[in-house]
């Protein structure tokens, strides 16, 4: 391709992939598949590869992370970033609007009030148009520099439309409750520390040095202020939100213009009660002045603004007591303390226990047993043990004097389920790392049920009705020795265990048979294999196309696998070198279980294929499993709740907040007729 040629293929893809973002990111409705914009993407790429003096800071090949950095660089902020004065108080919030008023010398002052969003402040630097800068809030004055992180995210424009002059776009990068919880799923999947809050997880993105890392971890960005706006023909903040969504930015999904700050209080308490309901994490509500030319006569304090107040929600935060310091055993073996707590109730939900995450983790914060601690919930995530409160700060006579204190926690020697040895990890560079594990294996009573449950989970083998409790029990009486006795059990098994009668019973072996199918990434994922989760199961199930392949390969021949690592590489290579792992898969197939060979052809063929569906609302025609079913088997994907990677909302009588949501997302509704018509049921 000759130079003045590929100069303006590179402007055509630049701009047509940017569109492309913004109708899926921003717009949530895309207009082109992924595979024609991942073929949009390469191209750009081996072009700009091949004329470099192309490249430009604004192209969307930005967004997949630059070379890792030694450190951040510190930049001084334009305008100080300052904080909000906050409250949780109506009365506070009534005397900020008497203080407004009587500042302004007006009788009445509109507000707007939107939600305050809990993650991180980040400060955009467009000149020419270009977005030349991202940096953190820092100390409000300097911040730091952390620019090709902030191009990995995909809700902010990397290039303006119609604007020249220099301005800086201030807003919260932010994880989604379900990006946050399919990040701290891959954690977990690999033993490693999972994320306290989505904030906390927000803030480890855009600080990562390496920002592919960041860009993996998906974060959202929400603006909320234009400085410099001489230059822009705006009057009102209202007006600003209107501008940051024409310039192509996500704002609050949900705000208010309120006539007075009666309606601004009743925003607060109206998205309180949602709170639990919402894609994203937020602490309370900020009210504004909505005239700008109000919040340059009002002025700022040193460090807040007197034109805005946050008015905060109740936090999910309680004090407690720690009673006691159990050690659980996980699938893999890995050791957890867990604080047993003095049960409390937090946002409704009684909370008696919160992991302690491991043995450092429980020094750092020097835990102990009858300590007053702090303990916080955030998403729908088991609560964590935020801070130990000294006796001198907590509530008079409830902690133990600190002289009086217990030993500090510490680890087992043994196993406390099978009286194994307790061994350290070890990581790839040889290094202790920061989990104990049993190393008593599947002779480890709770390994073996823990995998059992693994092995009967939706995403492995999906027995219905094998449960917990049930799964005990066949372990304790010795009724199942490793995982693939399951596939041996009969109407006889179950018949003497207590709550069965011969229904029950012939319904647990039913599931079982009907189990006895399954796709080879699903089984892959059944095994339970350190470090490998559902979607690393489908990888390799697609590389390797059947279980043999998987089995009989090596190391280098795994390792040149795209997202398969060295750790990955590793516990593969481990398990399907033991001997008893190879002779209990053999056992599977012996018991009748049948890997279907699923034509790669086939799966693509799905018409649901690739789409993320949420029902809301009774359904007439199927109960809510039944639609499940209906949708997966054509290849869908089905969430429960709603964000901007949702496709299509299946709505029924009586729907939820969802179908709101839904359509201020403008996600693509369908009605149960229209569902039926999609799935093509008469
Ligand atoms: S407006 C302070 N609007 O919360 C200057 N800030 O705790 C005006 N924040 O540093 C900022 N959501 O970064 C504004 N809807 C929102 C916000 C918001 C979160 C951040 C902001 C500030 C911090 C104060």
């Amino acid at each position: 391709m000759e130079i003045a040629e590929a100069k303006i293929r590179i402007e055509q893809l630049k701009k047509n992939i940017g569109e492309h973002n913004q109708l899926y990111y921003v717009n949530n409705s895309p207009t082109i598949s992924d595979e024609g914009y991942d073929k949009l993407l390469r191209e750009l790429i081996a072009l700009e590869e091949r004329f470099p003096q192309f490249k430009t800071p604004d192209s969307p090949t930005q967004r997949v992370g630059a070379p890792p950095q030694e450190k951040f660089k510190t930049v001084r902020h334009i305008k100080p970033m300052l904080s909000l004065d906050g409250t949780t108080k109506e009365e506070e919030v009534s005397r900020f609007d008497k203080r407004i008023r009587e500042g302004l010398g007006e009788n009445n002052v509109q507000y707007v009030a939107e939600p305050k969003f809990d993650g991180v402040s980040i400060e955009l630097i467009y000149e020419g148009g270009i977005l030349t800068r991202g940096t953190t809030r820092g100390d409000g004055i300097n911040g730091e520099d952390v620019t090709p992180n902030v191009k990995t995210i995909r809700t902010l424009p990397l290039k303006l439309d119609d604007v020249s002059a220099t301005i800086a776009i201030r807003g919260e990068a932010m994880m989604t409750l379900k990006d946050f919880q399919a990040l701290n799923k891959r954690l977990t999947e690999m033993d490693k520390q999972v994320f306290a809050n989505p904030r906390n997880a927000a803030s480890g993105a855009v600080r990562q040095l390496d920002s592919t890392i960041t860009a993996e971890r998906k974060l959202t960005f929400f603006a909320y202020e234009i400085t410099q706006t001489e230059t822009l023909e705006i009057n009102t903040h209202l007006e600003e939100i209107k501008l940051l969504e024409k310039l192509g930015f996500k704002v609050a999904p949900y705000f208010k213009h309120c006539k007075d700050i009666k309606e601004a209080i009743q925003f607060h308490h109206e998205l309180e009660k949602k709170r639990e309901e919402l894609p994203f994490e937020t602490d309370g509500v900020v009210i504004k002045v909505d005239n700008l030319v109000s919040h340059e006569k009002l002025g700022t304090r040193t460090r807040s603004p007197k034109w805005a107040i946050a008015y905060k929600f109740e936090p999910r935060k309680e004090i407690t007591d720690i009673q006691d310091i159990v050690v659980q055993v996980g699938r893999t073996g890995k050791l957890t303390p867990v604080a047993l707590l003095r049960p409390v109730d937090l946002s409704g939900v009684t909370v008696s226990r919160a992991t302690l995450h491991n043995e450092g983790e429980v020094k750092r914060k020097d835990i102990r047993v009858g300590d007053t601690v702090r303990i916080e919930r955030a998403g729908d995530v088991i609560p964590a043990v935020v801070e130990r409160i000294p006796a001198c700060l907590s509530v008079a006579g409830r902690s133990q004097k600190d002289e009086k204190r217990n030993q500090p926690f510490k680890m087992p020697e043994n196993c406390p389920v099978c009286n194994s040895k307790v061994i350290k990890e070890i990581d790839e560079k040889g290094k202790e790392g920061a989990y104990h594990f049993c190393s008593g294996g599947i002779s480890c009573p709770t390994q073996l049920k823990r995998a059992i449950q693994h092995l009967a989970s939706k995403g492995a083998f999906d027995i219905d009705g094998l449960g917990e409790k049930i799964v005990d029990v066949l372990v304790e009486k010795d009724i199942i020795k490793d995982i693939s006795d399951i596939f041996k059990l009969t109407k006889n098994d179950f018949l003497p265990l207590e709550r069965f009668a011969e229904k029950s019973a012939q319904n647990m072996v039913n599931a079982i048979e009907e189990a006895k199918n399954i796709s080879l990434n699903r089984f892959i994922y059944a095994l339970g294999i350190s470090n490998v989760g559902e979607h690393l199961a489908q990888v390799l199930a697609k590389e390797f196309k059947n279980l043999d392949n998987l089995i009989n390969t090596n190391a280098d021949v795994l390792k040149s696998i795209f997202e398969v690592g060295p750790k990955v590489t590793d516990s593969i290579v481990l398990f399907f070198g033991n001997e008893k792992n190879r002779y209990v898969i053999s056992k599977f197939f012996d018991f009748g279980v049948n890997i279907q060979e699923i034509e790669e052809k086939e799966e693509k063929e799905l018409p649901l294929k690739g789409k993320t569906i949420v029902f809301t609302g009774e359904l007439e025609g199927f109960t809510r499993d039944e639609a499940k079913k209906l949708a997966e088997n054509l290849g869908a994907r089905v969430t429960s709740s709603i964000s901007s990677s949702t496709d299509y909302v299946v709505v029924g009588a009586n729907p939820g907040l969802k179908f709101d949501d839904a359509k201020k997302l403008g996600i693509e509704i369908f009605y149960e007729e229209e569902f039926k018509e999609m799935i093509k049921v008469p």
